[in-house]
């Protein structure tokens, strides 16, 4: 177990990587968190840095939420070689890899939304949740990019595409018939990303919501 939790720090610290805080602090000198809607995400980064500085934090994101998964999925085998002082209590792998693996997506995605270094602030998990979906389960994550990009063309608003994203990634997990412990993570990550963006709906419900290109009310 000890090696259980080791791993789900560790995926904890990659989503916790502050990328969009470091952006702001390198290019500009400023705390990204006091700009437009004050998430540390590619969408803020954009609004407050422009268009190449978002490019690399979305890529980064991304990457950090599938760093995650396929870190777990090397290291918990891996953990197992190790030598075990009750080898005999140990959890059969084969049953709890594809549950450390979800446990390790939900973690990086809570890094990324609570980062340890940004006294537990951070983004609202979009980016990394999609590099988690791509990592995990492919189809997935391609069908979740793409009900992003088609609600952005027709809105320009990234918040309302990112949560209907985050909608249609369970309705996909569930409908290509994926693994149980991969439902429950995209159900719970999904939740969790939406309840992220609950200032965003609000401004939504308002009419106040920015739309690209627009900058932000600034908010909570
Ligand atoms: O992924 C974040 C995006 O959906 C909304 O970002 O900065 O407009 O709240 P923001």
């Amino acid at each position: 177990w000890i090696a259980s939790v080791v791993g789900l720090a560790i995926a904890y610290l990659f989503g916790s990587t502050p990328t969009g805080y470091l952006a702001g602090k390198l290019l500009k000198g400023i705390d990204i968190r006091e700009h437009g809607s004050r998430s540390t995400g590619a969408t803020n980064v954009l609004r407050t840095l422009g268009k190449w500085p978002a490019l690399v934090v979305l890529l980064v994101d991304v990457l950090k939420g599938a760093g995650a998964i396929v870190f777990a999925r090397w290291f918990y085998p891996w953990s197992y070689t190790l030598p075990s002082v009750t080898p005999p209590t140990a959890l059969d792998l084969q049953t709890w890899l594809p549950w450390a693996v979800c446990l390790a997506g939900l973690a990086a995605l809570l890094g990324h939304g609570r980062s340890i270094w940004l006294n537990f602030t951070g983004g609202k998990s979009a980016a990394t949740g999609l590099g988690v979906l791509l990592a995990m389960s492919w189809p997935v994550g391609l069908g979740a990019a793409t009900v992003f990009g088609i609600v952005l063309a027709v809105s320009r608003i990234v918040s309302l595409s990112s949560m209907l994203a985050a909608l249609a990634a369970i309705a996909l997990i569930y409908g290509l018939e994926q693994p149980l412990p991969y439902q429950l993570l995209v159900t719970a990550g999904s939740i969790y990303v939406i309840v992220r963006h609950r200032a965003n709906i609000q401004r939504l419900l308002a009419g106040t919501e920015s739309r690209l290109g627009q900058s932000s009310p600034e908010s909570k």
